[in-house]
């Protein structure tokens, strides 16, 4: 299993969505803007686009546009020439030339001053950076990939945003929903840290009591995937018996969800865990099932027509649209089967 810094884990069906767009974008230079609320996988994504280009083995040069001070970061970021300002000892090159060949990532682009945006916006028009103080453009080979929490349209509209610019960005947009909107993958993904951090501390992995469950599911999550791991390290340390009980949990999360005697009951779903490092099935699957190849794909199959016609709530062209399939052909397997 890869570490807990680099697999992305979920199962829900708009993240679903957000991964077939990456394999698409991944091996093209398009420049690409992740959105979603803080803590919600952006920079996992963005490494991983990274790491699935064809510029994985060229640096991949990250920046926070937010936490790097105004006057410094154009410096920072296309460099400057010796004596351009008072500081400058030196020529130094800046981030946009060190990513040479490889990707520079925007963080949090929504804070980047309005001046600056200017210059971004020249690099993607031109793919051409000045540095500060210098005399001339020089050619740059990078993809540019920027993140943002903000609305960028909404940024736009108070005038804190060039529309130029994210015009140019928006180019392959790719939105990570928040943890609440994403059902079943809180349960899928608390398990997957239980088990993470279980497993550093050296302990069985941890099980979640019933109540534990529903709380967890109702709980809105401000802080999405990052608040989520950061319950699941607390508990592998604090959590003396080997199920989670609801007094484990911390007061913030009870008091926000309430009386669990209210709660909806949990309608148990049978969702097999889907990861991004996603295994292929092997011959102990099939001897596990006693099946031969021809039923366990036929089978395979069958669940993957029933939840797609589920997904799009017995809609034929959405369920094909979901499976990648011709509605025709959807419906003459489902004939073959007698589920039409
Ligand atoms: N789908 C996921 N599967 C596994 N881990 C995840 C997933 N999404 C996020 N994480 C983990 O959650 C934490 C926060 O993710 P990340 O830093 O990528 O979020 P972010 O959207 O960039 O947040 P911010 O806006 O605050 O910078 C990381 O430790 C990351 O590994
Ligand atoms: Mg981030």
């Amino acid at each position: 299993m890869d570490t807990a810094e680099n697999t992305i884990i979920g199962h829900n069906t708009s993240l679903a969505e957000v991964f077939r767009t990456v394999g698409k974008v991944a091996p093209t230079d398009s420049t690409v803007l992740v959105t979603g609320e803080s803590g919600t996988g952006k920079e996992l994504l963005v490494r991983a686009l990274h790491r699935k280009s064809a510029r994985r083995d060229k640096p991949f040069v990250p920046i926070n546009c937010g936490a790097i001070p105004r006057e410094l970061l154009e410096s920072e970021l296309f460099g400057h020439e010796k004596g351009a300002f008072t500081h400058a000892i030196r020529t130094r090159p800046g981030r946009f030339e060190m990513a040479e060949g490889g990707t520079v990532f925007l963080d949090e682009i929504g804070e980047m001053d309005l001046l600056l945006q200017v210059k971004i916006l020249r690099v993607l028009q031109e793919r051409e950076i000045e540095r500060v103080g210098g005399q001339g453009a020089k050619r740059v080979d990078v993809r540019i990939i920027a993140a943002t929490n903000r609305v960028l349209e909404d940024e736009v509209a108070a005038g804190r945003f060039r529309e130029d610019l994210y015009y140019r960005l928006n180019v392959i947009p790719l939105h990570l929903p928040a943890l609440r909107e994403r059902g079943e993958d809180i349960l899928l993904l608390i398990d997957y840290f239980l088990n993470y951090f279980s497993s550093l501390k050296k302990r069985p992995p941890l099980q979640l009591c019933e109540e534990v469950r529903r709380v967890l599911e109702a709980y809105p999550w401000p802080g999405n995937v990052r608040e989520l791991e950061n319950l699941a390290e607390r508990l592998s340390i604090l959590c003396e018996g080997d199920t989670v009980m609801l007094e484990d949990l911390p007061a913030k999360i009870l008091s926000q969800v309430g009386s669990v005697a209210d709660l909806p009951p949990r309608v148990p779903k049978a969702a097999p865990a889907f990861q991004t490092g996603f295994s292929w099935p092997c011959i102990a699957d099939l001897r596990e099932r006693s099946l031969g190849l021809k039923e366990y794909l036929d089978t395979a199959e069958e669940k993957l027509l029933l939840e797609a016609l589920s997904l799009s709530s017995g809609i034929k062209n959405q369920a094909a649209e979901i499976l990648g399939i011709k509605r025709t052909t959807l419906i003459e397997k489902l004939k073959k089967r007698n589920m039409e």
